[in-house]
């Protein structure tokens, strides 16, 4: 199914001026012609009103001071390089606020106990679901999981550290090369997440781990569910599977999932 789209033309117009204006402040401060927004390649991506005006809200509280560009964009999210005042990288996941994907989500909310109060099949989810990443992401990083850093969500926006150098993201396990190293750690990873966080990724997988040189670092928390949760036990079974399976391919030999299991279970 298409995106809902957009309304783009009043909102959009006077999200410009707003960029204008913070752009010629940019550019009195000194900021050199390729810091600055990149209007176009913005605005020619589709952005629904909300997330026009969370932008903008960013901007005008401080968060950011403007953005760079678009870094990815996935069927559920688009994901910005942005600058903050400080002139740190900052990136931005802005969920998109679609009436396609957000029913197939559910089940990863209604029967987390965290969640347990949320009405079903609402506008909202879309900024529950950014939410709720934000809120794994803390639980992470609370409890000293290798993770992105969350910074700040607003409706359907999360601010995020930005991993990468230049607008360009740190690359991914998938795009590494790998060894035997980085599958212990990803499967340490996914049992201090059990153990510590007390969560299951449920999306766990060699594209949602960026490898640096400051070691793996897992993101995409989206999915994640607290180990309460009914199905908690085969999400980080299916988790498990995919990232073992993803180092066979790569012809490391790996433990048994089903041990695996267990011991992070125990
Ligand atoms: N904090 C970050 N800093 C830099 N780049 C990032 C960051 N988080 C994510 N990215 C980039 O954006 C891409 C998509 O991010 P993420 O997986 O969180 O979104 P998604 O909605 O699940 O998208 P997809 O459907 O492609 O998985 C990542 O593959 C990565 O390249
Ligand atoms: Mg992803």
């Amino acid at each position: 199914m298409s995106e809902v789209t957009l309304f783009p033309d009043e909102p959009g117009k006077k999200f410009a001026r707003r960029i204008d204006n913070q752009l010629s402040k940019n550019e009195r401060r000194g900021a050199s012609a390729k810091d600055v927004f990149d209007k176009k390649k913005v605005m020619d991506d589709v952005l629904d009103k909300t997330s026009i005006m969370t932008l903008s809200k960013l901007i005008s509280s401080g968060t950011i001071s403007y953005v760079n560009g678009i870094v990815g964009s996935g069927k559920e999210s688009k994901m910005y390089w942005a600058v903050d005042p400080d002139g740190n990288n900052i990136a931005l996941k802005i969920y998109l606020v679609t009436a396609s994907n957000f029913k197939k989500r559910q089940p990863y909310l209604v029967d987390d106990p965290r969640f347990s109060r949320i009405k079903r099949g609402t506008r909202n989810l879309v900024e529950i679901w950014a939410q709720k990443e934000f809120r794994n992401l803390t639980q992470c990083v609370k409890s000293g999981i290798p993770s992105i850093r969350p910074i700040r969500v607003l409706k359907n926006v999360l601010v995020l550290e930005f991993v990468g150098k230049n607008g360009v993201p740190a690359k991914t396990l998938v795009e590494s090369e790998v060894d035997e190293k980085d599958y212990k750690d990803s499967i340490s990873i996914i049992s201090q997440l059990y153990k510590k966080a007390e969560l299951v990724h449920a999306d766990f997988s060699e594209y949602n781990i960026f490898k640096t040189e400051n070691g793996l670092i897992l993101f995409d928390l989206g999915s994640a569910v607290d180990i309460r949760h009914r199905n908690a036990k085969e999400f980080l079974q299916r988790d498990i599977t995919n990232i073992s399976r993803f180092f066979v391919k790569r012809g490391l030999t790996v433990e048994h999932p089903s041990d695996i299991m267990a011991r992070v279970t125990n």
